[in-house]
């Protein structure tokens, strides 16, 4: 309803107005009024409704202001009749009624025009808003390119592939057993994850945790797969080392495993160094020198020479070169034969078959290959550093 003083909710006789030329004053200021809401477009009637606060039950804000005058229960045009019309005394009757039709026939054909125009402009907005310009220069999204890491990962990968070993990835997450519960690795360097305890009592009671290599996947594959057996495990590992240039607490390892009836020591280093030529270039060295690991035996460290200065420990300008601190020589990998002992668990011969297992940090390798001096410029994930290598 309007809130507004309306006086079409009053007689005439209330209004005061007695005479045609009152009549005509009265019907002048409501004509005045339409016409003034008539050349609204909808945002204006629709501020206005808000101002005046009424016909709230109409969301489009035409209808609203349509009912407000040409309603059939309460619009003004009703209200006239009814409180002017009828109620007028018979000698202004002539005068009231010829009044009306004539502002019954001005709203009506004023409010069409008004719906008709508001229309019209909503389609050419419409229509300009959906207009496509061929002409126009289409848009060109940036195209990404794969992270140096998973590069790398691909170059190794291939060359493995092309000798015969498959590859296959496990889960990040683990049990001890199959993490190996490696006896020379301190607890503290393990990532523990805290579950809720499970309410199924036959669930292991096992903790589990972040793998800390990617060597849970020899068991894991030795137990699915009989020999022969040529994988490469390309993935995550965590540890819990404090960041800086050289370690971080997540990174990269690839694992290589080989177990078959015929395999022996000098195949092992012939792949080893088949690869690593592979990847750095021929005129690369390798060496090995005896280590240890729970699960091999014997170990070894390898170790590649130097890829700066060639294997001569000093720096082309003089000194020693800072790459290899002047060893001449850079370890790559944890490796060795793997211990006859690990086949029983995984119902393998033990007298029957040999064969190595290796692992290598991949972002140490990517850092030596592509001289990157900073671990941590793999995980910030700086378009710039990233660009570098499309
Ligand atoms: N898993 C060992 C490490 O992360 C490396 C390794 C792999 C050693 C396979 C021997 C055999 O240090």
């Amino acid at each position: 309803m309007p809130t507004v003083d309306n006086p079409t909710e009053k007689t005439l006789a209330e209004l005061g107005v007695n005479d045609a030329q009152g009549v005509a004053e009265k019907f002048a200021e409501v004509r005045t009024r339409f016409d003034r809401q008539v050349a609204f477009d909808a945002d204006e009637i629709r501020s206005l409704m808000l101002h005046e606060a009424w016909l709230g039950s109409d969301s489009d804000p035409v209808t609203s202001l349509r009912n407000f005058w040409v309603g059939r229960k309460a619009g003004v045009l009703t209200l006239i009749t009814e409180n002017w019309l009828k109620k007028s005394p018979p000698s202004l009757k002539g005068v009231v009624g010829k009044q009306f039709n004539e502002l019954k026939t001005h709203i009506e054909t004023k409010l069409e025009e008004q719906r008709k125009r508001i229309e019209e402009k909503t389609e050419a907005a419409a229509l300009n808003r959906e207009q496509v310009d061929l002409s126009l220069p289409g848009v060109i999204r940036p195209i990404g390119s794969h992270h140096l890491i998973r590069q790398v990962f691909q170059e190794i990968e291939d060359i493995f592939f092309s000798i015969g070993f498959s590859i296959v990835e496990g889960p990040e997450i683990e049990t001890p057993y199959y993490n190996f519960e490696d006896p020379v690795r301190d607890d503290m360097d393990t990532f523990y994850l805290e579950l809720p305890p499970s309410s199924d009592k036959k669930a292991a009671p096992t903790p589990l945790l972040l793998r800390t290599h990617t060597s849970p996947m020899q068991i894991r594959t030795m137990e699915k797969q009989k020999p022969p057996v040529r994988v490469i495990v390309p993935g995550k590992v965590y540890r819990r080392d404090n960041p800086d240039a050289t370690h971080s607490f997540i990174f990269h390892q690839v694992e290589g495993l080989a177990v078959d009836t015929d395999i022996t020591f000098c195949d092992f280093t012939g792949t080893i160094d088949y690869f690593v030529k592979q990847f750095f270039g021929p005129s690369v060295k390798t060496r090995f020198r005896p280590s240890y690991f729970p699960f091999t035996e014997p170990s070894v460290e390898f170790d590649v020479s130097c890829i700066f200065c060639g294997g001569s420990g000093a720096a082309a300008g003089g000194g020693t070169c800072s790459k290899c601190k002047g060893a001449g020589w850079i370890e790559l990998f944890g490796a060795g034969m793997v211990d006859p002992a690990v086949y029983g668990f995984v119902n393998y011969d033990a007298k029957k078959v040999s064969g190595f297992a290796f692992g290598m940090g991949i972002d140490r390798l990517a850092m030596l290959k592509y001289g990157i001096d900073d671990i941590q410029v793999f995980f910030q994930n700086d378009v710039r550093f990233l660009r570098q290598f499309p």
